[in-house]
């Protein structure tokens, strides 16, 4: 089994705290790091692929319970570990979907060697097979400046996976998609996390309330709190409510309460809405108590600032 295991890692672009005294360990597993822009979650990710140097702090790494070695004194040996889809992925738009593999395959060092094949041979049945599982085999020889969004994007991810690596790093693997296309690349995510790990930065809660083992949430560089999906929802346990009021009472509501959602009642022409909301006791006497989610717990954190009580529940 691999481990991943960071230690009081921290970093600062200048006046900015990116990254404050980060420690976790990673075992195989799909994990997220949730939080808005600016939380520092591609700085993470940067450090862990030695792409840029953490201040202070080490990022180790472990096989089969052999010793830490510290990722940076690794170099290629962690390379060779490695699955990285950045957030911003250059791709060379002249380049055909299976000259992009073949050059990234290069670029990683990729030896091939796969059921009793060696060299080129097995590198090529290696893309093949990436190729396949993320459904571009067909348009493998187009260039990529003709191909999706969402083809980029599992192209990206196919790409990562190349070499069979053991940690994977995805930055927000599901930017620009469409919902289809969402649900496409988090089943796919899924289907590859067995004996990895996996680290997804997002703030698309959707995208990982269901598979993510453990959720890692970023506020402003500082790991926050982080559980499962259930686990972080339950906090906000009696402190979602749905009120039922006439439509012209909505403001009201919004400007004392964090307002999650508004639901007409019965037929258009009515009156009558469902308002859902965040508040640390009960808001109105008619309120109801609703079975919180993770996108609860999330606004209560990030909501945007205004007068109302975004309140502890760590
Ligand atoms: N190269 C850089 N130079 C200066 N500031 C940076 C740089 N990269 C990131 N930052 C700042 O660090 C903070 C964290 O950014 P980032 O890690 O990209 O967050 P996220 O990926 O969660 O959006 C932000 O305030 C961002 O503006
Ligand atoms: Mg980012």
């Amino acid at each position: 089994m691999v481990r991943l295991l960071l230690k009081a890692v921290d970093k600062s672009y200048g006046s900015v705290h990116a990254l404050c005294d980060f420690s976790y360990s990673f075992e195989p597993g799909i994990y997220a790091l949730l939080g808005p822009n600016g939380s520092g979650k591609s700085t993470l990710m940067n450090i862990i692929s030695n792409n840029i140097p953490a201040d202070s702090g080490s990022v180790l790494f472990s096989r089969d319970g052999s010793a830490e070695a510290d990722v940076f004194d690794m170099g290629d040996l962690f390379r060779q570990e490695l699955g990285y889809l950045p957030q911003d992925p250059t791709f060379y738009p002249s380049f055909s979907v299976n000259q992009f593999m073949w050059y990234m395959a290069e670029l990683k060092r990729v030896r091939g060697q796969s059921r009793g094949k060696t060299g080129r041979l097995a590198i090529s049945a290696q893309i093949d097979q990436l190729l396949r599982e993320v459904d571009l085999e067909q348009i493998r020889h187009q260039p990529i400046s003709s191909i999706s969004g969402g083809m980029k994007q599992r192209l990206g991810i196919a790409q990562a996976l190349l070499g069979n690596p053991t940690v994977i790093l995805l930055d927000e693997p599901t930017a620009g998609l469409d919902p289809m296309q969402r649900v496409n690349i988090r089943n796919y995510i899924s289907k590859i996390a067995k004996d990895r790990i996996v680290i997804l930065a997002t703030h698309i809660i959707s995208d990982i309330e269901q598979s993510a083992k453990d959720i890692l949430i970023l506020k402003n560089g500082i790991l926050a709190n982080h559980g499962s999906s259930r686990e972080l929802a339950n906090r906000m346990q009696g402190h979602v409510w749905t009120i039922q009021t006439r439509e012209n009472q909505i403001n009201t509501f919004a400007n004392r309460f964090r307002v999650i959602g508004i639901s007409q009642i019965g037929d258009p022409n009515s009156e009558m809405v469902s308002i859902r909301l965040i508040a640390a006791e009960k808001p109105t006497e008619n309120a109801l108590p609703v079975q919180p989610g993770l996108e609860d717990y999330y606004l209560n954190i990030f909501g945007s600032q205004g007068s109302y009580n975004t309140f502890d529940v760590s």
